[in-house]
């Protein structure tokens, strides 16, 4: 399929869906931006460095949380008449102390050479930078795993313990680590002593309600009114949720579901090119998983399929409905009650279909959406080998 953005009727704004974006808001990380601020007021307040180490799994936002806090806190030094700078580093990129002092020197002076220089002679030069500009500077150290493991911990030394220096009287540089791993297990004594170890904020995966907020947000400001529905977003949410609780996830899919809705000429995004989408980035069923089901699984899931093609989720009242008309088609015995619930919480187990309790005026229901394939796609192979 070719994702030429020829005229898409659903994408508005294609940058507010990439990565580097980073939007003015973070839905459910108010609380790590606080902690934050928290933690870094006294920088310019009373001149203190600080330092923090921001960890949590793929996609939980620690990145864009930590551009936006340094953003924000540059604006709100601002208006005290204080100026911060910051430099973001992705450690997988410099994976050196040479190669971080230069990226934070160029910085203050664009056209410092990239070689020539130690790391000694690098950190008197902004020294000097951060005297003359009177500045309190941010370092991000992202994914700073790749750059201890590469080059051990000495920088984060040099930089931690940069107030010590005799000719900065003042803390002048903080820091903030971020990184999947607990990289506190990878400093060296030394660094580890200038580190302080209270100063983490931990980024939990983000469950469906949040991703919701999250997506909800994102879909917001880079689609088109009303091109995401309700139940859609939902799937997707719940989709990125059975994932990893990744939100990064949750944003491909929502762009590649776009792009291939568009390329259908719609305006809306539908269930099935969400379920489309999933199977392009992360194919889960495959031919093998669907011929080891038995026949009684086999017709649970066509019945699902079916009602699914038109809505992003259904209900086990529904599939146990219109099993019974399918088992009447295909010349099959019907389950009774028990099987029934039996062989779907199989289906759930196995992760083909994903079933969720909602409780709600009308009492408790077992939603089921499915997440991986077209229910159409699905429908139609099942149909096959039921058949065959
Ligand atoms: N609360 C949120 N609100 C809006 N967008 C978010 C939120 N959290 C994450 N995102 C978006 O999700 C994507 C992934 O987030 P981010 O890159 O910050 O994750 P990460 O924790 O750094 O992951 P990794 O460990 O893989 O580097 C980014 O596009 C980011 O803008
Ligand atoms: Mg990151």
């Amino acid at each position: 399929m070719s994702f030429k953005r020829v005229k898409g009727k659903i994408i508005k704004h294609p940058k507010k869906l990439s990565f580097d974006y980073v939007p003015d808001r973070l839905p459910n990380r108010e609380e790590q931006i606080d902690l934050l601020f928290t933690l870094f007021r006294r920088a310019i307040e009373s001149g203190v460095s600080q330092n923090a180490f921001l960890y949590g799994s793929v996609g939980t936002g620690k990145t864009a949380t930590a551009k936006r806090f340094c953003m924000d806190y540059q604006g709100w030094a601002q208006e005290k008449g204080q100026r911060v700078d910051y430099v973001f580093i992705n450690c997988r990129r410099r994976s050196n102390k040479q190669q971080v002092m230069w990226k934070i020197i160029s910085h203050f002076d664009k056209h410092f050479p990239d070689r020539g220089f130690s790391v000694g002679d690098m950190m008197e030069i902004l020294n000097k930078h951060i005297i003359n500009k009177n500045t309190h500077l941010f370092v991000v150290l992202d994914e700073v795993d790749t750059l201890v493991q590469r080059d051990g911990s000495d920088i984060i030394y040099l930089l931690s313990r940069f107030e010590e220096e005799d000719t900065v009287p003042e803390g002048r540089i903080s820091l903030l680590l971020v990184s999947q791993k607990n990289v506190l297990e990878l400093l060296e004594d030394s660094a580890l002593s200038t580190f302080k170890r209270g100063n983490r904020v931990k980024f939990p995966k983000y469950n469906t309600d949040q991703l919701l907020d999250v997506l909800g947000y994102r879909a917001e400001l880079a689609l088109f009114p009303d091109s995401l529905g309700e139940g859609e977003l939902k799937l997707l949410a719940t989709t990125a949720a059975s994932e990893r609780g990744d939100a990064r996830f949750g944003i491909e899919l929502m762009e590649r579901a776009s792009l291939i809705g568009e390329s259908k000429g719609k305006r809306r995004v539908e269930a099935e090119d969400i379920r489309s989408a999933k199977a392009e980035i992360d194919p889960y069923f495959t031919e093998e998983k669907i011929r080891e089901l038995n026949v009684n699984e086999q017709l649970i899931l066509l019945t699902s399929a079916r009602l699914l093609k038109s809505t992003p989720f259904t209900t086990t009242g529904e599939i146990e409905e219109r099993y019974a008309v399918i088992c009447e088609e295909y010349g099959k015995k019907k389950l009774g009650h028990t099987q029934f619930w039996k062989y779907l919480n199989t289906l759930s187990d196995y992760g083909l279909l994903n079933a969720h309790t909602v409780s709600s005026n009308k009492g408790r229901t077992t939603e089921v959406s499915l997440s991986d394939i077209p229910a159409e796609v699905l429908e139609s192979r099942l149909d096959g080998m039921l058949r065959g």
